[in-house]
């Protein structure tokens, strides 16, 4: 795992059980209490779901999941805006904020649900989980630094690189052989469940060849900084090969799962787009 995505879990992490942790504590006493006994509590007016701070919650929530998500789209759609960033990192800011906001929201409703709002509740949540396997499957497509998809032309050349940059020595010679042998062995799966088996399997496959590579280097005379490049060099081939092998399927998969998350996103903001008029409707104005 690289060190800038190691990074980026650490502070995901670490942000959503402080968020978690201080929402919890703030309305422990009150989201533990009986709904109907709730308005007897002397923080009623302030923690129900239209009160100051739950209501404030509501729309801070809602405004992170759609500047997430307008944001992303923006950045992802619109090629003047390509040069600004990577698409990866936009990822990240598109996940922190639309994992965070849900926790806000779920806040917000004090953990009860009715009318239109619960249909905003449950596909705003079915959204946010089905994001997590969608992340998994976005890492396994080859992308260039850019975050741009790789085409199987660019991959090929992607390929012919490394190859070059190993060939350079023989240990690194000796690596090309010992990768492709390796994954040889491996067919493509055809359907959904040989693609999970696939990716188990390559993963080990992935760690021996590692392993293996280190052996090689350690046996013979290259220098430190060739050993470097011929160690970061076999991990790129390595990833290639792995994600080459899984691509069909791994495209297919992402595309069904863009079949949820995008239809789903769309209902999550025309039901809440319909609660806020409710809300409105109804003289409810925040603090505003
Ligand atoms: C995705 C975002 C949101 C979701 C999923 C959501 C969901 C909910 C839910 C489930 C409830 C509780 C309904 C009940 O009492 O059974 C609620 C209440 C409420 N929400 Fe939201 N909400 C969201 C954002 C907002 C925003 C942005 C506003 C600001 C206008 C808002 C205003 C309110 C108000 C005023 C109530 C209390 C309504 C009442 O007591 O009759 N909500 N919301
Ligand atoms: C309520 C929360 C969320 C909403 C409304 C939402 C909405 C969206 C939308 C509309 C897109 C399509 C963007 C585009 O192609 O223009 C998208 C893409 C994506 N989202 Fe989310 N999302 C949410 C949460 C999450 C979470 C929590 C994750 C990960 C943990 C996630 C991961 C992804 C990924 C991997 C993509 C695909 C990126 C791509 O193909 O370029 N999403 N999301």
């Amino acid at each position: 795992m690289k060190e800038s995505h190691l990074l980026f879990l650490v502070f995901l992490v670490l942000i959503i059980l402080t968020a978690i942790v201080s929402l919890s504590l703030k309305g422990f006493e009150y989201y533990l209490m009986p709904v109907e006994l709730r308005p007897f509590n002397a923080e009623y007016s302030t923690m129900k779901p239209s009160g100051s701070y739950s209501h404030g919650l509501g729309i801070f929530g809602a405004l992170m999941i759609i500047v997430g998500v307008s944001v992303y789209s923006t950045r992802k759609r619109i090629r003047a805006l390509w040069s600004i960033g990577k698409l990866s990192r936009w990822l990240e800011f598109h996940i922190v904020l639309c994992l965070l906001g849900p926790i806000l929201v779920i806040y917000h409703t004090t953990f009860k649900a009715g009318g239109i709002a619960a249909i905003s509740l449950w596909t705003m949540l079915s959204v946010a989980l089905s994001g997590i396997i969608g992340r998994f499957l976005y890492t396994l497509i080859p992308r260039n630094l850019n975050g741009n998809e790789l085409s199987v032309d660019e991959i090929d050349k992607k390929m012919e690189e490394i190859s070059t940059a190993l060939q350079t020595s023989e240990v690194g010679k000796q690596v090309i052989q010992l990768l492709d042998e390796s994954f040889e062995e491996i067919q493509k799966p055809r359907n959904f469940s040989e693609t999970i088996s696939t990716l188990f399997k390559l993963q080990r496959v992935k760690s021996g060849s590692q392993k293996q590579t280190r052996g090689l280097i350690a046996g013979s005379n290259v220098s430190h900084d060739q050993a470097k490049m011929i160690i970061s060099s076999a991990n790129a081939r390595a990833t290639l090969l792995q994600k080459s092998i899984v691509l069909q399927q791994v495209e297919r998969i992402f595309y069904y799962w863009h079949v949820i998350h995008l239809p789903f996103s769309i209902i999550m903001f025309i039901t809440l787009a319909a609660h806020v008029a409710v809300a409105l409707w109804l003289g409810y104005r925040w603090i505003l």
